[in-house]
């Protein structure tokens, strides 16, 4: 069966390097709503990649690469070596994985400059070679699918893109809707990703920008593509992919209770794996995030960038959020005055 087809609109987590990890993963699997996980890039240089390496980004290997509710995880490989991409893609199907996510797409100065991600934009030919080389090497059971952008320094070759990745053999296409140049800077370009999507036979996954369900919505009318993946949008809304669906509404001030479970539960899985100074820092980034939608939350961030255990991040978070509560029951209905608990600042909540 395929992963991704026109029966079912499919929603992506998409990869994030430093941010969708193992624990990250695990929570979102709990939380629901998404199709389809990738792991963080994998690079490949001259030589295949040990199936030791691909467990580190991928522990699910141990479940046949699924998460305990049953999500797929494919396994991204960066690279612009051919037949090395081939073999680990075969190392990584001997282990078990579902398929391989090829990223061309990367707009990091190492990533370039060792020929990898979005420098393989600037000649489509090779893209094809690289997806056409790995699709050889896998049976059909496996999907090779491609992510890029709209092209390098240009939006000029974006449907020869499409159409390299369609001729190699690619089970779909994601497409974020920027150029490399771009980086990660507005605006996304929707229209164009949809000529790309019109211009060829695979299923196509739109990717950019989508930060709230009315964006989603907004981006499958624009670019006609059913299939979506959200990346930052996901990262600062653990429910995006619910809201995209329909099945939970879309105020965030009543969702800090389940969000602090949440952070509590990300903190727990990722000091099972790391050591407390990055899940330090690693909770710290999510905290930050979630303030773009949950402003409420993360009350007093400046206070918790100083904190150094996750014990006193959750901590004060708790008491924040005690706080918050207590303020709602206020009898003052419109707006209430919230002081932080060591009095830092006041912040009004409406
Ligand atoms: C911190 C960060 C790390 C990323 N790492 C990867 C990666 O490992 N592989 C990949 O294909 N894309 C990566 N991306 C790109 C995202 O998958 C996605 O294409 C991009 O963020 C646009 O989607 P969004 O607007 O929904 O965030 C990364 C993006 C960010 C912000």
């Amino acid at each position: 069966m395929l992963l991704v087809d026109s029966s079912k609109p499919r929603i992506f987590l998409a990869p994030m390097e430093g941010v969708v990890d193992y624990p990250l993963r695990r929570i979102y699997s709990q939380v629901g709503g998404y199709d389809i996980f990738v792991t963080e890039f994998i690079r490949v240089l001259q030589e295949p990649v040990t199936e030791r390496e691909i467990f580190k980004y991928a522990p699910e290997m141990r479940e046949g690469y699924s998460t305990a509710e049953g999500i797929p995880v494919l396994v991204q490989f960066l690279g612009s070596h051919p037949e090395a991409l081939a073999e680990s893609a075969l190392v990584a199907a001997d282990s078990g994985c579902v398929g391989i996510d090829l990223n061309f797409g990367c707009p990091a100065k190492t990533v370039n400059r060792h020929d990898g991600g979005a420098t393989l934009l600037k000649d489509p030919m090779r893209i094809r070679t690289v997806v056409e080389t790995v699709r050889k090497a896998l049976p059909p059971k496996y999907s090779v699918s491609a992510k890029v952008r709209l092209g390098f320094d240009s939006k000029d070759h974006a449907m020869e893109i499409a159409k390299a990745a369609e001729d190699g053999g690619a089970s779909w296409l994601t497409v974020h809707a920027r150029t490399k140049i771009q980086m990660y800077q507005p605006p996304v370009d929707w229209p164009l990703l949809g000529r790309m999507a019109q211009s060829v036979k695979i299923p196509v996954v739109a990717n950019g920008d989508i930060w709230t369900a009315q964006d989603a919505e907004l981006c499958r009318q624009t670019t006609g593509c059913q299939h979506l993946m959200v990346g930052r949008g996901a990262f600062a809304d653990p429910w995006l992919a619910e809201r995209i669906r329909g099945i939970r509404r879309s105020d965030f001030n009543f969702d800090t209770k389940e969000l602090l479970a949440l952070v509590e539960r990300f903190a727990a899985v990722s000091l099972e794996h790391g050591p407390e100074r990055y899940v330090v820092k690693r909770v710290k980034q999510w905290i930050k995030h979630l303030g773009r939608n949950f402003t409420h939350f993360a009350l007093n961030f400046d206070t918790i960038k100083t904190l150094d255990t996750v014990e006193g991040i959750l901590e004060r978070m708790a008491q924040d959020n005690a706080l918050l509560y207590e303020a709602r029951q206020d009898s003052t209905p419109a707006r209430v005055k919230v002081y932080g608990a060591l009095n830092e600042g006041v912040v009004f909540v409406s």
